[in-house]
């Protein structure tokens, strides 16, 4: 198979169009057999319920070219969980763990040339996603609905890779205590794009969120959970019922345990002990693990020991551990890497 013709190491966290995407329809109570289709276009009626009130969640995973030669994902099955997890708390129909895992194999097989080669720094991005689309206008869940799986090659979240971001305390809150945040419902990241694009504005990378009801404890990023490091070198992150279960953290914890023999900690954070953490960084699926070197708090500069820089020591021990079991250098823990082909 030869690859596309693309400047692979100088991709930036964008939508380019893949040869093939993967579709299946729930309509009379059932999930129909799905297919991969050319057609990037939806054609939808004008009251479906995703437009009229947001019925739709998504997941987001990648795919990964091994130093020998590859195609894997990393723990397809935490991410057809949370899907349904999410789908339940809007009231959709939950697509089969089975087949979304079917789905993803699929769909990046078919799109095998558009997976960045190894060692190229970018890789596949895959996008599962659900949405109403059948018409509703009294406030009420769709009858029916359609699971998509669109891919798109990518590079880092954050311009400059691994060089550390500044980020700032915002005022607006991303979650509600008995809301939406613990799941990936397109709405959390609707009415995250204002205060992004004031963030931006202001010239920083992300917000940090407080927890909406007191607002003095850290919550996570528009898109990533966060990582402390203490100065004694153990791994702390902040445990809330109102954001994201990240799949990246809860596998950042266990390497930091079982591959680097740290301590680690899920615990609440406040605001105020920030500044007394020597290290910061942000991780997800799309942020690999971003360090943060600045946190501005209306004013208040919180900078970490580990600059603007380079990565923080700890950080870059994770950093290089996870990327190294993604990437197949590092031999994974039992089921976390899926071969697909
Ligand atoms: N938090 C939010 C709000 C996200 O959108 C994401 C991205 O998926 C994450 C955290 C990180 O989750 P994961 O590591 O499963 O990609
Ligand atoms: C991901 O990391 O997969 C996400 O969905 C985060 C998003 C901000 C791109």
């Amino acid at each position: 198979m030869e690859k596309k013709n693309l400047d692979w190491s100088n991709l930036d966290f964008g939508y380019i169009q893949t040869d093939k995407r993967y579709v299946s329809n729930f309509k009379d109570g059932a999930w129909d057999d799905g297919c991969l289709t050319s057609d990037a276009s939806i054609v939808l009626n004008e009251c479906a319920g995703v437009f009229q009130y947001a019925q739709t969640v998504f997941e987001g995973l990648k795919a990964y070219t091994t130093e020998d030669g590859k195609i894997v994902t990393f723990r397809p099955d935490l991410n057809a969980e949370r899907m349904i997890d999410s789908a339940k708390r809007l009231e959709m129909p939950a697509f089969p763990k089975e087949r979304f895992i079917d789905a993803v194999t699929q769909t990046v097989k078919a799109n095998a040339a558009w997976v960045p080669p190894f060692g190229s720094g970018a890789t596949l991005y895959i996008r599962p996603y659900m949405f109403g689309s059948s018409p509703v206008i009294g406030v009420s869940p769709a009858a029916e609905y359609q699971f998509r799986i669109l891919t798109t090659p990518v590079g880092p979240y954050f311009k400059g890779g691994a060089k550390p971001i500044t980020i700032k305390v915002s005022d607006f809150d991303r979650a509600a205590p008995h809301g939406t945040g613990h799941i990936k419902a397109g709405l959390n990241y609707a009415m995250s794009l204002h205060a992004i694009v004031t963030a931006h504005e202001e010239g920083y990378a992300e917000n940090m969120y407080l927890d909406a009801a007191t607002r003095t404890k850290v919550e996570e990023t528009g898109g990533a959970n966060f990582i402390f490091i203490t100065k004694d070198k153990k791994v702390v992150t902040p445990k809330s019922s109102s954001i994201l279960p990240s799949i990246t953290r809860r596998s950042l914890l266990y390497v930091a345990k079982e591959y680097l023999g740290l301590e680690t900690e899920e615990r609440e954070v406040t605001l105020e002990e920030v500044p007394e953490f020597a290290e910061c960084g942000l991780c997800g699926t799309a942020a690999v693990v971003s360090p943060v070197g600045k946190i501005v708090d209306h004013g208040r500069e919180i900078c970490f020991a580990s600059g603007m820089d380079e990565m923080g020591p700890v950080t870059k021990q994770l950093y290089d551990t996870l990327t190294g079991i993604q990437m197949g250098r590092i031999e994974a823990p039992e089921g976390w890497i899926h071969v697909i082909e």
